[in-house]
């Protein structure tokens, strides 16, 4: 399923073309990790923006991606504009403040794919303070959400994307939580940031 989210959210809502600039959030996560390389497959340049070191070392050393920002240590504004200047398609999965960092370095009529806003699940009230939707008069902005089950044609996407991991251009990593009764834990973990790549519940073996 995350696959098929980036394949058809990043390909049908980003409208990618060669040499755009790609920004993804939450980009070491399962849906975010695919995006990146959908985009170095299409010829784009990509950042990933993600919460830890070993983390943007992943998608720079083994997904290709050309840059990675931390944004628990780094100002992701200033990061973004000094790895790519201006930026034509951003893949949002998280919303909050790292969306609010790079909506100033969208370029005119930028492309943002709103696919998840998890840094907001939690919240009890919704953020108030400037809002953001001058840039998309001014920089005639298409900002677009999508959900996956709105696609029926799985089939496509899973053909292209399975093609790209036996040419070795597609790459993940799951993260396998023991035990069903650790259920809880995995999905927080989520939103700490605990997992590279897809979470998974083992519950037990293979028959
Ligand atoms: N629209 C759709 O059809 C669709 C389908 C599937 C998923 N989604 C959404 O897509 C997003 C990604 O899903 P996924 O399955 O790929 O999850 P994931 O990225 O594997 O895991 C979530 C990641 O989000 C980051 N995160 C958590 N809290 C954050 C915060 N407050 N600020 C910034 N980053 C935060 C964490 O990484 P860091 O360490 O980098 O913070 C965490 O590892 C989610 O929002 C999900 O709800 C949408």
């Amino acid at each position: 399923m995350p696959g098929v989210t980036a394949y058809y959210g990043f390909v049908e809502k980003g409208d990618p073309e060669p040499g755009d600039t790609v920004v993804v959030s939450a980009a070491a996560g399962a849906v975010g990790s695919v995006v990146g390389q959908l985009a170095r497959a299409q010829s784009c340049e990509v950042v990933g923006i993600a919460g830890a070191e070993e983390k943007c070392d992943w998608l720079t050393d083994d997904l290709g991606f050309d840059a990675a920002v931390n944004y628990e240590t780094e100002n992701v504004r200033e990061a973004v504009r000094d790895a790519v200047g201006g930026v034509d398609i951003y893949f949002d999965n998280v919303g909050g403040p790292v969306t609010d960092a790079v909506w100033p370095t969208l370029n005119d009529f930028a492309r943002v794919v709103a696919c998840g806003q998890i840094s907001l699940y939690n919240a009890t009230e919704l953020p108030t303070g400037p809002r953001k939707l001058t840039d998309a008069v001014q920089k005639r902005l298409r900002i677009e959400g999508f959900i996956v089950s709105d696609y029926t044609r799985w089939g496509h996407a899973l053909r292209r994307l399975g093609g790209l991991i036996r040419a070795d251009e597609l790459r993940y990593r799951e993260h396998v939580v023991e035990g069903f009764e650790n259920v809880p834990d995995a999905f927080l973990g989520l939103f700490e940031g605990v997992n590279i790549g897809k979470t998974l519940v083992k519950v037990g073996e293979e028959p």
